[in-house]
């Protein structure tokens, strides 16, 4: 069953976030002292998660990635990999993660069925890694990607956010690494979704300013096909070195997104910057039949009109996106609740 939303978005990829924990605090994401969290009560076990997987699948998801918080903080995430892996509506499976704990569980990711794996990580100096993460974790991190690179984990990808006057002047370093450890690098726009409350509009570092930079470093950048719902564009080096770039603030692709995010207790957004969710957890811990569950899916899926990234765009004078106070309020506007 495929079913389309108001713009004529299919649902493709589902982010599921199994935790809004996480072990490192970065600028951008988590910059406050204190947070609320997720009633630890109201997380779903994986075998409910399944379940709500399954339902997506029906509707024609066929891609599915792991997020979290940070993921790995999750108790026995290989075994909900390995539940996921086996349905044989998924063609993809796919981890996103920040790399410090990935050293001691890649193995058991890699025998779990897990397809491919995406790093956080935006610095490749130690203390500057300190200092915009809070926490003293590079060697963890680069350990982490060594581990699934011996795991077998193929086309590994490194996400990294530039933000100016903290990381602008590593865009050479962060792909020189990717390139020594096989893995293709997207650099990301800082973007002024729920959490990034010291957001402003100058520490962006657009897509422009890199592509003028890498070119100053190593000479003409030549775009590369990529496919349309994608959200980062791939060029390469003239040495022929692919990276991305995905400017989710200067040129949004909101369009084209094919994406749902089910949050950890089960909250289904349809945007990143999406202001209200469908609680898909009542229901399904009420006892609602399969078929119920699958209606309002499709129901909800239908109406959706969101494109946030584009309207964030639209506005002028652009600050922060949801104020401190509102955020306080409830957790599902956070970042780092949504799964980036
Ligand atoms: P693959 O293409 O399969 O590797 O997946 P992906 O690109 O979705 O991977 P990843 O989770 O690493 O996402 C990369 C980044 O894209 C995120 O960190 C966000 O910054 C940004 N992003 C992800 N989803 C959305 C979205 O729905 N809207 C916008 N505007 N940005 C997004
Ligand atoms: N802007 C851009 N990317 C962000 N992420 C988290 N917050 C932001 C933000 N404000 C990204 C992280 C990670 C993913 C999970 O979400 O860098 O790659
Ligand atoms: Fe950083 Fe991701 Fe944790 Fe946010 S959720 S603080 S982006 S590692």
């Amino acid at each position: 069953m495929s079913v389309l939303d108001t713009l004529g978005r299919p649902v493709r990829s589902l982010r599921l976030s199994v935790t809004d924990r996480c072990n490192l605090r970065c600028h951008y994401c988590m910059p406050e002292d204190e947070y609320v969290w997720l009633p630890r009560e109201d997380v779903l076990s994986f075998e409910e998660t399944a379940q709500l997987a399954d339902l997506f699948g029906q509707l024609g998801v066929d891609r599915i990635r792991l997020t979290g918080g940070e993921p790995l903080l999750r108790r026995n995430l290989p075994s909900l990999v390995a539940q996921l892996a086996e349905r044989p509506w998924l063609s993809e499976l796919t981890l996103t993660t920040n790399g410090v704990l990935l050293a001691d569980a890649a193995t058991e990711l890699k025998a779990a069925g897990l397809h491919r794996i995406t790093v956080s990580l935006d610095t490749v100096q130690p203390d500057r890694f300190t200092s915009l993460t809070r926490r003293d974790a590079l060697p963890k991190v680069l350990a982490g990607i060594d581990a699934a690179r011996r795991a077998g984990f193929v086309d590994l990808k490194i996400d990294s956010v530039i933000t100016k006057g903290d990381n602008d002047d590593e865009l050479g370093d962060l792909l020189e690494f990717g390139r020594s450890v096989g893995a293709e690098v997207r650099f990301i726009e800082y973007m002024d979704v729920g959490g990034a409350t010291h957001w402003r509009p100058d520490a962006v570092f657009s897509r422009a300013a890199m592509l003028e930079r890498l070119a100053g470093l190593y000479g003409p950048i030549e775009p590369l096909p990529s496919p349309a719902s994608a959200p980062a564009d791939r060029f390469q080096l003239p040495d022929g070195l692919a990276f991305g770039i995905i400017a989710s603030t200067t040129q949004p692709f909101c369009r084209t997104c094919d994406r749902a995010r089910l949050t950890a207790d089960g909250v289904l957004l349809l945007c990143l910057y999406a202001q209200h969710g469908t609680d898909l957890r009542r229901p399904l811990r009420a006892g609602a039949s399969r078929e119920t569950l699958l209606n309002l899916l499709q129901a909800v899926w239908k109406g959706r009109a969101d494109r946030g990234a584009e309207e964030r765009r639209s506005v002028r004078d652009r600050g922060t996106y949801i104020p401190l106070r509102v955020l306080k309020k409830d957790a599902h506007l956070e970042m780092h609740t949504r799964g980036g």
